[in-house]
């Protein structure tokens, strides 16, 4: 933890739904009106969630559901509210792109490519930091170099032991 960061870091993650490719959105938005546009997630923003879980995060999705005028347009925002060492467990984005953002504090991120390499990049990312990730998570047990087998227990919920043996059975 960086000297004068607050015990708890946020960072603010935009997921657009790649609209150029044709396969990424829908066939035949139609929306000629909005009728009620209600923000209430995006009010009180500077509001730390609630992390006290065994995951150490706290994701606040904000999609057509919550704000309507996002209907047709193939875009979804997400903050998540991380504690301290807390963790977004490996995940894909399927036919979207993620833009990530930090808002606050110090973040360690990090992608596994498709196979056949499943090579891992990572990096420490500050305030203000875009990295454009694309995050492909498929084999992280088998990713080069390894995932910190911490990260992995946290992330699966599963015992030491447990992760350990699946990255020697995938690398
Ligand atoms: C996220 O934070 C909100 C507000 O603090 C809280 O109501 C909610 O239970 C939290 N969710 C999780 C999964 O911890």
């Amino acid at each position: 933890m960086m000297k004068g960061v607050p015990n708890y870091l946020v960072a603010l993650a935009i997921i657009a739904l790649a609209c150029s490719v044709a396969s990424a959105y829908d066939p035949a938005p139609l929306q000629d009106f909005v009728l009620q546009l209600t923000l209430p997630l995006m009010l009180g923003l500077n509001t730390p969630r609630n992390t006290a879980n065994p995951l150490g995060s706290n994701v606040t999705l904000l999609d057509v559901s919550k704000i309507l005028g996002l209907n047709t347009l193939g875009v979804s925002l997400a903050r998540i509210d991380f504690a301290p060492y807390g963790l977004n467990p490996p995940h894909t984005h399927p036919r979207a792109t993620e833009i990530l953002v930090v808002v606050e504090g110090t973040l360690y991120v990090g992608f596994v490519t498709s196979n056949p390499e499943n090579r891992f990049f990572t990096k420490t990312l500050n305030a203000g930091d875009n990295p454009g990730l694309i995050v492909i998570a498929k084999n992280i047990f088998g990713a080069n170099p390894p995932i910190n087998p911490d990260v992995l227990v946290k992330a699966f919920q599963l015992d030491t032991n447990v992760v350990e043996s699946l990255q020697k059975k995938f690398m």
